[in-house]
């Protein structure tokens, strides 16, 4: 199995230290733009080997395509990050053409690879890596929704006082400070429902941090977070190279479920060896499903302006 993630900043780096501690594949080519960056990091990370015991290798590149060929899983970071007071929709002008060009050149080399997109505004990014690459829809996952959720669970155990491990959250629609939607009337602590625990002002307060989770660190951190993004899309690599089927919330092509189409968003699926293989149907309510269908509007915008680049 191989397993390539270009862009070797600090959310990438992060996502391949995750991918060789699990061991999720032989071969993992960590890719940058940045003469020697990539390599540093490379070898910086297999001189862990030994201390933490792995046995992936690691190597970089300076945009050497050629050196990611036969990927099965590329998960794609590149692009800037947010400043504080930055939403993530003012990346789009500089990003969408990385991204783009990240998507050509890596098929090239890996026509049967599925790719995972963490690079923001991710939602548009996502959308944007399967109208540029016409792959068939389950191989384009965008990570958002994986993040907010487990950000979710962070916020509900902080309030419940319990571990965030036994806690069952999803995020749906955009990730985007106003367009993600955490469902808490679907969260369950080991089965019983949170909201069973939780005050009306509780519930209000943890879902405002969750929409705000990323936005906050960027204010404390000075740019944009690492630690939990990049365990995201290894949670999402581990999941696809072992085939586990396991339930995240991920953003993908939408043909009429969730009443939407001809869009990227989050929704639960399933994640399997062949990228997402099921989306799951929950029964939003009224408010819900107008929450959501907000949420797509706001994003179908920002795709309308991948048109005038
Ligand atoms: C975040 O929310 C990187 O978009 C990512 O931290």
């Amino acid at each position: 199995m191989k397993v390539t993630v270009v862009g070797a900043g600090a959310v990438g780096a992060t996502c391949a230290d995750n991918i060789a501690r699990k061991e999720l594949c032989t071969e993992l080519v960590l890719l940058d733009i940045k003469e020697g960056f990539a390599e540093g990091k490379a070898q910086d990370m297999m001189q862990t080997a030994a201390l933490l015991g792995f046995d992936t290798k690691i190597t970089g590149s300076t945009n050497d395509y050629s050196k990611t060929a036969g990927s099965d899983v590329v998960v794609i970071t590149s692009g800037l990050p947010r400043k504080p007071g930055m939403t993530r929709e003012e990346l789009i002008g500089t990003n969408a053409g990385i991204v783009k060009g990240v998507c050509e050149n890596i098929l090239k080399y890996s026509p049967n690879a599925i790719i995972i997109v963490i690079s923001n505004p991710m939602d548009t990014m996502t959308y944007l890596a399967l109208t540029a690459t016409g792959l068939p829809k389950n191989r384009i996952i965008g990570m958002g929704g994986t993040l907010d959720s487990s950000r979710f669970k962070y916020q509900l155990s902080q309030h419940l006082g319990c571990s965030p491990s036994d806690l069952n959250a999803l995020v749906v629609g955009g990730h985007g400070d106003t367009t993600m939607i955490p469902l808490i009337r679907y969260a369950t602590w080991n089965s019983a429902p949170v909201t069973d625990f939780l005050s009306a002002e509780q519930q209000q307060q943890i879902i405002n941090d969750t929409m705000v989770g990323g936005a906050t660190l960027t204010k404390l951190i000075g740019t944009s977070a690492w630690y939990a993004p990049g365990a995201a899309g290894a949670a999402l690599v581990e999941s696809i190279v072992r085939d586990e089927k396991k339930l995240f919330t991920c953003c993908v092509s939408l043909e009429g479920e969730y009443g939407q189409k001809d869009i990227c968003l989050g929704v639960p699926v399933t994640i399997g060896r062949n990228g997402w293989e099921k989306i799951i149907d929950l029964k939003l309510n009224a408010e819900e499903q107008a929450a959501f269908n907000k949420s797509a509007d706001a994003v179908r915008s920002m795709n309308d302006v991948l048109k005038t680049l």
